[in-house]
């Protein structure tokens, strides 16, 4: 499995912790960037991983900014991205399960690290339950191709 993650300033200091977390977990990351505590836009990190997922060069992506909120709506703009913030266990879960998200946020500023760590192993050992929750996810699109036309 390959993890594209992204954050903003606000972020970078998770996004280490959770890099080195997943590395000992023997998971590929891809880290694009920001690689420092310089004030950026959260945008910019959104797009670059919403359009690695997309283009296959990751399975799915984590962008984390102060508090998940702009990151996610950035990622959110790339068409096929589902993007989901979370702040806690079962909406990792559910995040999977009901809407087959392929990328999660998080929020530097509102979780502490330990759960930070257990929303992502929670996130990437869910899976999406399809039956029901396949017709809404793919409404979902419908609306995306509806306005990208
Ligand atoms: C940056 O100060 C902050 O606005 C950003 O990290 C994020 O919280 C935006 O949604």
């Amino acid at each position: 499995m390959k993890i594209a993650i992204g954050s903003d300033h606000g972020g970078v200091e998770l996004k280490a912790v959770i890099i080195s977390h997943l590395y000992e977990k023997g998971i590929e990351v891809v880290d694009l960037g920001t690689k420092s505590s310089d004030s950026c836009d959260y945008p910019v990190y959104g797009e670059k991983v919403g359009e690695a997922v997309i283009a296959g060069q990751a399975d799915q992506g984590i962008v984390i900014c102060g508090t998940g909120l702009g990151i996610s709506m950035a990622a959110n703009k790339v068409p096929g991205i589902r993007c989901a913030l979370c702040t806690n266990e079962f909406m990792a879960e559910m995040a999977k399960a009901h809407n087959n998200a392929n990328v999660l946020a998080l929020g530097a500023r509102v979780l502490g690290e330990g759960l930070a760590m257990r929303i992502v192993d929670v996130f990437l050992q869910s899976s999406f339950e399809g039956g029901r929750h396949a017709r809404r996810v793919e409404a979902i699109g419908q609306i995306e191709d509806k306005y990208l036309k």
